[in-house]
């Protein structure tokens, strides 16, 4: 492999954001998300390295589960999704995945099962997301047919825990509600709950985003660090007239002589094509601009400024030492999409620190 352009992923920083954010919730069990290939850091990376952090993984369905399997996770497995069809149940149960009820029609393939072949569960209570999960009404009618036991495990999603504590609020006392009065076990909280609302932790949290070592907006958590950095290498230089302009489109033109250089990273690595001239990039620790169209493999970026430049320099696109947050913010784009649409041709590179 000689492209320059990768991620590195530092596994040390995984383990120590993870034990951070249990110390936040001492009291709760912790399922850590890996959905999404793990937030766009490699499951196959992440999963053995967080294995013994926490209780458990969640994922969006049985596809992503049952790769963890593969992986030899053997801690519980809960597909937040539900199954899709009634054969999932099956295979669900096959390899141990508890499995989400989250609307009427999983209810009915569950209960059209033999006792003896249901895979475990978790119940859904939709508490305003509306989204997915069940009614109090439903849950109620269902824990009056099958006798859950006090172990069954209650849960729901937050729609806005990183901006509004009054939705929250609301939300988690419709769910505390029900959840007391079945005696089941509750979860509720994702990265923003767990690090802005303590009274969500209840017996499980589902921290996400927050475990890459990523604030989600609203929060401040100083002691989290960026598990990914995105890195390339400076291809060419050319020096351009004032008033050329530069990539497809010609949407940046010079306002002065200028030395551009060129990336090998592209929207087809993960690079956003909607990213906007300006948007920060830093070489050789200094902040330079984005300049002109992100390509399929290419980007531009202004170094005029930044003081002498060689081929070969390094760049960070985001990590360590810039946010992903700071690249979402500028363009107007969610942390969470840029990573989970990170392809498989960006190399993911295990360092431990
Ligand atoms: C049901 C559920 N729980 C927990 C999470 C984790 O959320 P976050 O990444 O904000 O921690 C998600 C993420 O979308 C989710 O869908």
């Amino acid at each position: 492999m000689t492209r320059p352009t990768k991620a590195t992923i530092d596994l040390s920083a995984l383990q120590q954001n993870a034990q951070r954010l249990r110390d936040r919730a001492p009291n709760s069990r912790c399922l850590f998300v890996v959905k999404a290939d793990a937030y766009g850091h490699g499951i196959e990376l992440v999963a053995p390295a967080l294995q013994n952090l926490g209780d458990g993984f969640a994922v969006a369905h049985c596809d992503e589960g049952i790769a963890l399997r593969h992986l030899g996770i053997e801690q519980p497995i809960l597909i937040l999704e539900g199954n899709f069809d009634a054969n999932e149940l099956a295979l669900a149960h096959h390899h141990n995945l508890t499995v989400a009820l989250t609307n009427s029609t999983q209810i009915a393939d569950y209960l059209a099962i033999a006792p003896a072949q249901r895979p475990a569960i978790w119940l859904k209570l939709d508490t305003g997301m509306h989204r997915l999960g069940l009614t109090a009404a439903e849950i109620d009618d269902f824990a009056a047919r099958t006798h859950q036991s006090q172990s069954t495990v209650l849960f729901t999603h937050f729609s806005d825990a990183d901006q509004s504590d009054e939705r929250t609020e609301l939300q988690l006392q419709t769910l505390i509600n029900l959840g007391s009065s079945l005696g089941y076990s509750m979860s509720a909280a994702n990265s923003p709950a767990l690090l802005r609302y303590p009274a969500t932790h209840l017996d499980w949290v589902r921290p996400g985003y927050a475990v890459y070592g990523n604030p989600p907006t609203g929060t401040d958590a100083p002691d989290l660090q960026p598990v990914m950095t995105v890195q390339s290498r400076i291809h060419s230089l050319r020096t351009i007239a004032a008033g050329e302009c530069v990539g497809y489109g010609s949407t940046w033109c010079a306002n002065r002589e200028s030395v551009i250089a060129t990336i090998p990273i592209g929207y087809a690595d993960g690079y956003p094509r909607s990213a906007q001239n300006g948007t920060p990039v830093l070489i050789n620790g200094r902040i330079a601009e984005l300049a002109g169209r992100v390509s399929m493999d290419l980007i531009t970026v202004d170094v005029t400024n930044i003081g002498p430049v060689m081929v070969g320099d390094p760049v960070e696109l985001w990590g360590k030492n810039l946010p992903v947050s700071v690249i979402a913010d500028y363009n107007d784009l969610s942390g969470y999409e840029i990573l989970a649409r990170i392809p498989k041709r960006l190399p993911r590179i295990a360092v431990d620190l």
